[in-house]
């Protein structure tokens, strides 16, 4: 495995395995296989109610706890000092454990600013070792730095091949918040994982497209969020740390970017509706 450091000491494993979407009688089971096929970071969410299993997972698990890095993120109807401590208690039980190595703001959406302040207290007291947020562009990134005196370690945002994120990532690195990646797949759509350009990097090296993808992030120094449930593909996706892109590759990928999401615009008024309608 490899690390990246963040803005406060500490680090952050380059590959999680993340749980959105992974069914509830699904989950401990894929929790379970890929902390035995040596995966030792889980993504996990409050929105994607299954943070219970991953808690059994952990704890039936021969893997100590401190050596899994946990990572959930606070949902929007959590949004607020008070309501957002009561969330992070509630996380903390499901996943059977006292302390979260990286809590995360899910959306720049609700009182996010309340939210903030209770993780920069959470981090005082130990409770979480990193803070940071998600989905946060270089606006209300920059808006919340601007007006905050700690600064958050890490901030996800979807970043794939269809949508890589150079100008977001200038934002982020010139302020020291480490990039992570959610949805590098961008779950196969639009044959991704056929894509020309991709298959012929990846016969170069010898290796599958959605290595080449992991591998692509890793190089630019982005940390990744990935799923699978399939234990030979937990097995390819982190079988990534035998090889590295050349700059012409992460030049020639440069042509498949399409500039935008192709599932969401943060900016669009209906997902603004649907995120704060979505209560927990
Ligand atoms: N912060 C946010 O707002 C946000 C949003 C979305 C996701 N996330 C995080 O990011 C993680 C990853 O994103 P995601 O779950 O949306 O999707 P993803 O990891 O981009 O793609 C997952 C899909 O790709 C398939 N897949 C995985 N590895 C493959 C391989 N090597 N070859 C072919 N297909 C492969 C999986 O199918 P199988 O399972 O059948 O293998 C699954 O359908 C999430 O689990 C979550 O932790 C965060």
């Amino acid at each position: 495995m490899e690390y990246f450091k963040l803005n406060n000491g500490e680090k952050i494993p380059a590959l999680n395995f993340g749980v959105y979407e992974i069914d509830i009688d699904k989950t401990k089971e894929a929790v379970l296989k890929a902390l035995d096929i040596g995966y030792r970071a889980i993504d996990n969410a409050q929105i994607y109610y299954n943070e219970k299993e991953v808690g059994k997972a952990i704890k039936e698990s021969d893997v100590p706890r401190e050596e899994i890095f946990l990572t959930s993120k606070n949902w929007v109807s959590n949004a607020g000092y008070d309501k957002t401590i009561k969330a992070f208690n509630k996380t903390l039980e499901d996943l059977q454990t006292d302390y979260l190595d990286l809590l995360l703001i899910h959306q720049p959406y609700g009182d996010y600013y309340g939210s903030y302040r209770a993780l920069q207290d959470l981090q005082k007291e130990g409770k979480v070792i990193s803070i940071g947020l998600s989905n946060f562009y270089p606006d209300r990134l920059i808006d919340l730095v601007m007006n905050n005196d700690v600064l958050p370690q890490v901030n996800q945002v979807e970043t794939t091949p269809y949508f890589q994120q150079y100008e977001a990532n200038e934002v982020m690195k010139k302020l020291g918040v480490s990039h992570q990646a959610w949805g590098p797949f961008s779950e196969g759509m639009d044959n991704l994982f056929e894509n020309p350009i991709l298959k012929e990097i990846a016969d170069k090296y010898s290796k599958s497209t959605g290595q080449v993808i992991l591998r692509w992030l890793i190089d630019r120094d982005i940390s990744i969020a990935c799923r699978s449930v399939r234990e030979d593909r937990m097995k390819e996706n982190i079988d990534i740390f035998d090889f590295k892109l050349s700059k012409t590759d992460i030049e020639k990928i440069k042509e498949i970017d399409r500039g935008e999401s192709p599932f969401i615009d943060h900016t669009d008024p209906e997902t603004v509706e649907e995120f704060n309608e979505e209560i927990i």
